[in-house]
């Protein structure tokens, strides 16, 4: 049988942030500073060289202690960030459910956002008009949908955030801490939701820093320390050497 294409292909990608080191009593400072040319910034690799593939079906977890560049990969999986050397190569549509709260105007209510974090995604008024019963269904925010979402908690975002980009089936969805902030009844249902979506076909990437939670859900791991992959693989046994390191 010929060799299936990979979904997602990372290859030896590191992305490099500038930190600024210095510190400016005033704005002005700063300004006249930056336009000399005078700002000094410490270059800080959040990846570095990182590769892995993943394959249609396959459900990736990303573990790593804080700050390790779980959220810095997603992004650039998701396209929010370029890299700043490798490749990635992406064959689908991607459902990113990256930082809570993203894609949504706080001043706006649920109602609106649903609208609006549709366009983000992608899909007509249409298609969210379709959804629009199943997404205050499964968030169960049917007395809230006409609140602006600034005055909901860090849940009811989440649950929103969820029901919106798990609508249809997108090729490939990224789940990152989002259920963490979700009561664990929530937790369960989103499970059993991303469970189904992978039945029917549907790529999974997973942060959580629950591993029974990356147990549950994925079939293979990678492992990132300081930004390098530690170990990339088979669930079971990653998640294991993991817990006990
Ligand atoms: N825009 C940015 N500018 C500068 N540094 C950044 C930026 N985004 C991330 N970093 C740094 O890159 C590193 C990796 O961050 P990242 O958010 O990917 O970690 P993480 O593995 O998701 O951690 P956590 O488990 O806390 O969510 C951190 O040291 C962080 O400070
Ligand atoms: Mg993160």
């Amino acid at each position: 049988m010929e060799k299936q294409e990979a979904i997602i292909k990372v290859e030896n990608v590191s992305i490099k942030f500038n930190l600024s080191t210095e510190r400016f009593d005033t704005f002005k400072e700063y300004v006249i500073k930056s336009l000399k040319n005078q700002v000094s910034y410490e270059e800080f690799w959040a990846l570095k060289n990182v590769s892995f593939e993943v394959y249609r079906g396959d459900s990736l977890g990303l573990v790593g202690l804080n700050g390790s560049g779980k959220s810095t990969m997603l992004k650039t999986i998701a396209g929010v960030l370029k890299p700043t050397e490798g490749k990635v190569t992406v064959n689908g549509g991607v459902a990113p459910l990256i930082e809570l709260g993203a894609g949504f105007d706080l001043d706006l209510t649920a109602r609106e956002n649903v609208y609006l974090n549709g366009a983000i995604l992608g899909h007509s008024r249409e298609v969210m008009e379709q959804h629009y019963e199943d997404i205050v269904e499964f968030s169960e925010l049917r007395e809230f949908m006409d609140v602006p979402v600034k005055n909901y908690s860090s849940g009811m975002v989440s649950r929103l955030a969820f029901a919106i980009a798990t609508i249809g089936t997108p090729d490939i969805l990224i789940v990152d801490e989002v259920l963490s902030v979700g009561d664990f009844r929530f937790q369960k249902k989103c499970e059993e939701r991303i469970h189904a979506m992978m039945d029917k076909g549907t790529t999974i990437l997973f942060v959580s820093h629950s591993i029974d939670q990356v147990k549950s859900i994925c079939n293979k791991i990678v492992w990132l320390e300081k930004g390098h992959v530690k170990r990339f693989g088979n669930a079971e046994e990653i998640c294991e050497e993991y817990r006990n390191s």
